[in-house]
Protein backbone atom coordinates (compact mmCIF):
# COMPACT_ATOMS: atom_id res chain seq x y z
CA UNK A 1 0.00 0.00 0.00
CA UNK A 2 2.98 2.77 0.71
CA UNK A 3 5.90 3.30 -2.17
CA UNK A 4 8.82 3.87 -0.93
CA UNK A 5 8.73 7.83 -1.62
CA UNK A 6 5.22 8.35 -0.72
CA UNK A 7 6.43 7.36 3.14
CA UNK A 8 9.31 9.00 2.75
CA UNK A 9 7.26 12.20 1.81
CA UNK A 10 5.04 11.48 4.16
CA UNK A 11 8.02 11.15 7.09
CA UNK A 12 9.35 14.44 6.30
CA UNK A 13 5.78 16.41 6.29
CA UNK A 14 5.11 14.73 9.72
CA UNK A 15 8.63 16.09 10.86
CA UNK A 16 7.75 19.32 9.70
CA UNK A 17 4.54 19.68 11.33
CA UNK A 18 5.72 18.19 14.11
CA UNK A 19 8.29 21.14 14.41
CA UNK A 20 6.33 24.05 13.74
CA UNK A 21 3.46 22.61 16.62
CA UNK A 22 6.08 22.51 19.03
CA UNK A 23 7.15 26.23 17.96
CA UNK A 24 4.11 27.19 18.91
CA UNK A 25 3.66 25.99 22.21
CA UNK A 26 3.81 27.56 25.26
CA UNK A 27 2.81 25.45 28.00
CA UNK A 28 4.59 22.31 29.55
CA UNK A 29 0.96 20.52 28.95
CA UNK A 30 1.16 21.59 24.79
CA UNK A 31 4.49 20.05 24.90
CA UNK A 32 3.33 16.60 25.95
CA UNK A 33 0.15 16.40 24.04
CA UNK A 34 2.74 16.96 21.11
CA UNK A 35 4.59 14.13 22.29
CA UNK A 36 1.62 11.75 23.02
CA UNK A 37 0.35 12.86 19.25
CA UNK A 38 3.85 11.89 17.70
CA UNK A 39 5.68 9.61 19.90
CA UNK A 40 2.94 8.29 21.75
CA UNK A 41 2.45 4.20 21.53
CA UNK A 42 -0.68 5.30 19.14
CA UNK A 43 1.44 8.13 17.98
CA UNK A 44 1.89 9.32 13.91
CA UNK A 45 4.99 8.54 13.71
CA UNK A 46 4.75 5.64 15.72
CA UNK A 47 2.47 4.01 13.20
CA UNK A 48 4.49 4.94 10.72
CA UNK A 49 7.41 3.12 11.79
CA UNK A 50 5.13 0.04 12.10
CA UNK A 51 4.81 0.56 8.22
CA UNK A 52 8.17 0.75 7.70
CA UNK A 53 8.26 -2.82 8.77
CA UNK A 54 5.98 -3.94 6.00
CA UNK A 55 7.77 -2.27 3.33
CA UNK A 56 9.71 -4.48 0.34
CA UNK A 57 13.41 -5.38 1.91
CA UNK A 58 15.14 -3.08 -0.43
CA UNK A 59 13.25 -0.03 0.34
CA UNK A 60 13.28 -0.66 4.41
CA UNK A 61 16.76 0.31 5.18
CA UNK A 62 16.47 4.08 3.29
CA UNK A 63 13.29 4.60 4.67
CA UNK A 64 13.91 3.22 8.35
CA UNK A 65 16.75 5.27 8.30
CA UNK A 66 14.79 8.41 7.86
CA UNK A 67 12.17 7.38 10.33
CA UNK A 68 14.71 7.32 13.34
CA UNK A 69 16.30 10.47 12.13
CA UNK A 70 13.00 11.71 12.89
CA UNK A 71 12.18 10.15 15.59
CA UNK A 72 15.48 11.27 17.43
CA UNK A 73 14.71 14.96 16.05
CA UNK A 74 11.37 15.32 17.36
CA UNK A 75 12.64 13.88 21.12
CA UNK A 76 15.23 16.38 20.43
CA UNK A 77 13.65 19.14 19.84
CA UNK A 78 10.49 17.89 22.40
CA UNK A 79 13.50 18.17 25.15
CA UNK A 80 14.84 21.40 24.05
CA UNK A 81 11.17 23.55 23.58
CA UNK A 82 10.55 21.97 27.20
CA UNK A 83 13.90 24.06 28.73
CA UNK A 84 12.64 27.22 26.51
CA UNK A 85 8.77 26.84 28.54
CA UNK A 86 10.60 26.03 31.45
CA UNK A 87 12.73 29.01 31.45
CA UNK A 88 10.44 31.40 30.10
CA UNK A 89 8.26 30.76 33.45
CA UNK A 90 10.98 31.15 35.37
CA UNK A 91 12.36 34.44 33.95
CA UNK A 92 8.02 34.48 34.93
CA UNK A 93 8.11 34.13 37.78
CA UNK A 94 11.36 36.22 38.94
CA UNK A 95 9.94 39.43 37.33
CA UNK A 96 6.95 38.78 39.67
CA UNK A 97 8.90 38.30 42.58
CA UNK A 98 11.89 40.32 42.19
CA UNK A 99 13.21 42.50 45.19
CA UNK A 100 12.21 46.22 45.56
CA UNK A 101 15.71 47.10 46.31
CA UNK A 102 14.75 51.09 47.00
CA UNK A 103 12.19 50.06 49.74
CA UNK A 104 14.07 51.42 52.89
CA UNK A 105 14.19 48.20 55.33
CA UNK A 106 12.99 48.41 58.78
CA UNK A 107 15.12 50.45 60.96
CA UNK A 108 15.70 48.34 64.79
CA UNK A 109 14.58 51.16 67.05
CA UNK A 110 18.13 52.67 68.67
CA UNK A 111 17.94 52.76 72.71
CA UNK A 112 19.12 55.19 74.63
CA UNK A 113 19.85 55.40 78.53
CA UNK A 114 17.16 55.18 81.51
CA UNK A 115 16.22 59.03 82.74
CA UNK A 116 17.72 58.39 86.22
CA UNK A 117 21.21 57.43 84.50
CA UNK A 118 20.85 60.40 82.68
CA UNK A 119 20.99 62.63 85.44
CA UNK A 120 23.35 61.03 87.62
CA UNK A 121 25.82 61.10 85.20
CA UNK A 122 25.17 64.87 84.82
CA UNK A 123 25.81 65.66 88.30
CA UNK A 124 28.54 63.54 88.61
CA UNK A 125 30.22 64.84 85.56
CA UNK A 126 29.66 67.99 87.18
CA UNK A 127 31.60 66.97 90.50
CA UNK A 128 34.42 65.02 88.04
CA UNK A 129 35.09 68.72 86.87
CA UNK A 130 35.75 69.73 90.63
CA UNK A 131 38.10 67.00 91.07
CA UNK A 132 36.06 64.28 92.69
CA UNK A 133 36.60 60.93 92.16
CA UNK A 134 33.46 58.43 92.00
CA UNK A 135 33.96 55.55 94.54
CA UNK A 136 30.52 52.95 95.09
CA UNK A 137 29.67 51.13 97.93
CA UNK A 138 27.64 48.32 99.20
CA UNK A 139 23.96 48.36 98.97
CA UNK A 140 23.87 45.66 101.53
CA UNK A 141 26.19 46.62 104.58
CA UNK A 142 26.06 46.48 108.29
CA UNK A 143 24.35 48.40 110.76
CA UNK A 144 27.47 50.35 111.71
CA UNK A 145 28.51 51.57 108.56
CA UNK A 146 24.73 52.71 107.53
CA UNK A 147 24.05 54.04 111.07
CA UNK A 148 26.28 53.35 114.01
CA UNK A 149 29.57 55.20 112.36
CA UNK A 150 27.23 57.59 111.14
CA UNK A 151 26.45 58.85 114.67
CA UNK A 152 23.36 56.78 115.01
CA UNK A 153 23.03 54.52 117.97
CA UNK A 154 20.85 52.01 118.25
CA UNK A 155 17.52 53.80 119.67
CA UNK A 156 18.76 57.21 118.12
CA UNK A 157 15.33 58.57 117.40
CA UNK A 158 16.77 59.44 113.73
CA UNK A 159 16.38 56.28 112.75
CA UNK A 160 12.64 56.64 112.05
CA UNK A 161 12.76 58.51 109.53
CA UNK A 162 14.53 55.76 107.93
CA UNK A 163 13.12 52.30 108.88
CA UNK A 164 14.70 49.99 106.28
CA UNK A 165 14.97 46.50 105.09
CA UNK A 166 16.53 44.24 107.68
CA UNK A 167 18.13 41.22 106.32
CA UNK A 168 19.50 40.42 110.17
CA UNK A 169 19.85 42.44 113.50
CA UNK A 170 22.92 43.91 112.13
CA UNK A 171 22.12 43.32 108.01
CA UNK A 172 20.55 46.03 106.20
CA UNK A 173 19.55 47.59 102.79
CA UNK A 174 21.14 50.89 103.09
CA UNK A 175 18.94 54.10 103.97
CA UNK A 176 21.24 56.47 102.02
CA UNK A 177 24.94 56.49 100.17
CA UNK A 178 26.41 57.99 103.67
CA UNK A 179 27.61 54.40 104.64
CA UNK A 180 30.18 55.08 101.61
CA UNK A 181 31.90 57.89 103.50
CA UNK A 182 32.96 55.80 106.64
CA UNK A 183 33.74 52.91 103.85
CA UNK A 184 36.33 55.40 102.22
CA UNK A 185 37.50 56.62 105.44
CA UNK A 186 37.63 54.03 107.09
CA UNK A 187 40.42 52.50 104.27
CA UNK A 188 42.15 55.97 103.24
CA UNK A 189 42.86 59.14 104.45
CA UNK A 190 42.59 62.67 103.95
CA UNK A 191 42.46 64.77 101.26
CA UNK A 192 38.99 62.70 99.80
CA UNK A 193 37.27 64.43 97.28
CA UNK A 194 34.47 61.58 96.41
CA UNK A 195 30.93 61.28 94.81
CA UNK A 196 29.17 58.45 95.25
CA UNK A 197 26.48 57.82 93.20
CA UNK A 198 23.90 54.46 94.63
CA UNK A 199 20.68 52.82 95.11
CA UNK A 200 19.09 53.16 98.13
CA UNK A 201 16.33 51.70 100.10
CA UNK A 202 13.70 53.33 103.38
CA UNK A 203 10.52 51.49 104.11
CA UNK A 204 8.23 54.25 102.23
CA UNK A 205 6.38 54.31 99.51
CA UNK A 206 3.76 57.01 97.53
CA UNK A 207 4.33 59.26 94.70
CA UNK A 208 7.03 61.08 95.95
CA UNK A 209 8.54 58.48 97.68
CA UNK A 210 9.80 54.59 96.50
CA UNK A 211 10.94 51.60 98.19
CA UNK A 212 14.40 51.60 96.10
CA UNK A 213 16.12 55.18 94.93
CA UNK A 214 18.79 56.35 94.16
CA UNK A 215 21.25 59.28 95.99
CA UNK A 216 24.68 60.83 94.95
CA UNK A 217 26.58 61.20 98.17
CA UNK A 218 29.54 63.68 97.94
CA UNK A 219 31.89 64.40 100.49
CA UNK A 220 35.50 66.61 100.59
CA UNK A 221 37.82 66.23 103.62
CA UNK A 222 40.34 67.93 104.45
CA UNK A 223 42.87 70.22 106.61
CA UNK A 224 41.19 73.45 107.34
CA UNK A 225 37.93 72.83 105.14
CA UNK A 226 35.13 75.22 105.90
CA UNK A 227 31.42 76.23 105.26
CA UNK A 228 32.21 78.42 103.00
CA UNK A 229 33.53 75.86 100.26
CA UNK A 230 30.45 73.85 101.48
CA UNK A 231 28.62 76.71 99.59
CA UNK A 232 31.20 77.02 97.39
CA UNK A 233 31.05 73.80 96.03
CA UNK A 234 27.43 73.51 96.02
CA UNK A 235 26.67 76.57 94.30
CA UNK A 236 28.77 75.78 91.39
CA UNK A 237 26.74 72.69 91.26
CA UNK A 238 23.56 74.27 90.83
CA UNK A 239 24.73 76.80 89.00
CA UNK A 240 25.70 73.64 86.46
CA UNK A 241 23.10 71.30 86.95
CA UNK A 242 20.38 74.39 86.34
CA UNK A 243 20.88 77.74 85.36
CA UNK A 244 23.65 80.18 86.60
CA UNK A 245 20.83 82.90 87.21
CA UNK A 246 19.16 79.71 90.11
CA UNK A 247 18.78 81.35 93.51
CA UNK A 248 20.24 78.94 96.29
CA UNK A 249 19.37 79.47 99.98
CA UNK A 250 20.91 77.31 102.69
CA UNK A 251 18.33 76.33 105.27
CA UNK A 252 19.25 75.29 108.76
CA UNK A 253 18.33 71.78 109.37
CA UNK A 254 19.54 68.53 111.21
CA UNK A 255 21.42 65.22 110.22
CA UNK A 256 23.26 63.43 113.45
CA UNK A 257 26.08 62.91 110.83
CA UNK A 258 27.09 67.26 110.12
CA UNK A 259 27.11 69.71 112.61
CA UNK A 260 26.20 72.64 111.33
CA UNK A 261 23.50 70.91 109.01
CA UNK A 262 21.76 72.83 106.08
CA UNK A 263 19.22 71.79 103.74
CA UNK A 264 19.50 73.47 100.02
CA UNK A 265 16.50 74.87 98.43
CA UNK A 266 16.99 76.20 94.83
CA UNK A 267 14.46 79.15 93.95
CA UNK A 268 11.24 77.63 91.77
CA UNK A 269 12.24 77.23 88.47
CA UNK A 270 8.96 76.58 87.31
CA UNK A 271 6.64 79.80 88.78
CA UNK A 272 10.20 82.04 89.19
CA UNK A 273 9.39 82.06 92.88
CA UNK A 274 6.09 83.30 92.23
CA UNK A 275 4.53 80.09 94.49
CA UNK A 276 2.64 77.43 92.31
CA UNK A 277 1.41 73.65 92.91
CA UNK A 278 5.20 72.07 92.33
CA UNK A 279 6.54 74.33 94.78
CA UNK A 280 3.96 73.91 97.48
CA UNK A 281 3.64 78.19 96.83
CA UNK A 282 6.85 78.74 98.67
CA UNK A 283 8.54 79.37 95.77
CA UNK A 284 11.43 77.45 96.91
CA UNK A 285 12.95 73.59 96.44
CA UNK A 286 14.78 71.39 98.45
CA UNK A 287 17.09 69.65 96.87
CA UNK A 288 19.64 68.27 99.23
CA UNK A 289 20.82 67.47 102.45
CA UNK A 290 24.25 68.86 103.89
CA UNK A 291 26.57 69.72 106.68
CA UNK A 292 29.93 69.92 108.44
CA UNK A 293 30.71 66.11 109.44
CA UNK A 294 30.74 65.69 112.92
CA UNK A 295 33.32 65.14 114.87
CA UNK A 296 32.04 61.93 116.54
CA UNK A 297 32.18 60.65 112.89
CA UNK A 298 35.87 60.88 112.42
CA UNK A 299 36.19 59.92 115.93
CA UNK A 300 34.51 56.77 114.41
CA UNK A 301 36.58 56.21 111.71
CA UNK A 302 39.57 56.43 113.44
CA UNK A 303 40.98 59.87 112.29
CA UNK A 304 42.48 61.95 115.22
CA UNK A 305 40.27 64.44 116.78
CA UNK A 306 40.58 68.02 115.21
CA UNK A 307 42.98 66.94 112.36
CA UNK A 308 40.28 67.29 109.86
CA UNK A 309 37.42 69.13 109.11
CA UNK A 310 35.10 68.35 106.18
CA UNK A 311 31.60 68.99 104.43
CA UNK A 312 29.03 65.96 102.91
CA UNK A 313 25.78 66.20 100.78
CA UNK A 314 23.26 63.75 99.83
CA UNK A 315 20.83 64.26 97.07
CA UNK A 316 18.04 62.38 95.83
CA UNK A 317 18.13 61.75 92.13
CA UNK A 318 14.62 60.97 91.43
CA UNK A 319 13.70 64.21 93.26
CA UNK A 320 15.54 65.79 90.53
CA UNK A 321 14.55 64.32 87.70
CA UNK A 322 11.02 64.57 88.52
CA UNK A 323 11.40 68.56 89.00
CA UNK A 324 13.84 68.61 85.93
CA UNK A 325 11.38 66.74 83.91
CA UNK A 326 8.39 67.77 85.63
CA UNK A 327 7.24 64.72 86.48
CA UNK A 328 4.34 64.03 89.24
CA UNK A 329 5.12 60.57 89.99
CA UNK A 330 8.14 58.88 90.86
CA UNK A 331 6.68 55.49 90.04
CA UNK A 332 6.78 56.47 86.30
CA UNK A 333 10.56 56.17 86.71
CA UNK A 334 10.32 52.45 87.76
CA UNK A 335 7.33 51.29 85.52
CA UNK A 336 9.44 50.93 82.23
CA UNK A 337 6.17 52.02 80.59
CA UNK A 338 8.18 53.04 76.63
CA UNK A 339 5.85 55.68 76.03
CA UNK A 340 7.30 57.42 79.49
CA UNK A 341 10.94 56.37 78.27
CA UNK A 342 10.77 57.62 74.90
CA UNK A 343 10.57 60.80 75.96
CA UNK A 344 14.23 61.19 77.55
N1 LIG B 1 22.13 60.93 104.10
C1 LIG B 1 21.19 62.00 104.20
C2 LIG B 1 19.81 61.51 103.79
O1 LIG B 1 19.72 60.51 103.12
C3 LIG B 1 21.59 63.17 103.34
C4 LIG B 1 22.87 63.81 103.80
C5 LIG B 1 24.09 63.35 103.32
C6 LIG B 1 22.85 64.85 104.67
C7 LIG B 1 25.25 63.95 103.73
C8 LIG B 1 24.00 65.46 105.11
C9 LIG B 1 25.22 65.02 104.63
O2 LIG B 1 18.80 62.09 104.12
Amino acid sequence: MNSGTGMHNRILALQEEALRALAGASTPQEIEQIRILYLGRRGNLTELLRAVKALPADERPAIGRTANEVKETLIRELEVHQERIREAERQKRLAAESLDISLPGRRPRRGHYHPLTLITREIVSVFRGMGFEVVEGPEIDRDFYNFEALNMPRDHPARDMQDTFYLSEDVVLRTHTSNVQIHTMMARRPPLRVIAPGTVYRCDSDTTHSPMFHQVEGFLVDRDVSFAELKGILTAFVHALFSPDVPLRFRPSYFPFTEPSAEVDIGCFLCRRKGCRVCSQTGWLEILGSGMIHPEVFRMVGYEPGAYTGFAFGLGIERIAMLKYGADDIRLFFENDVRFLQQF
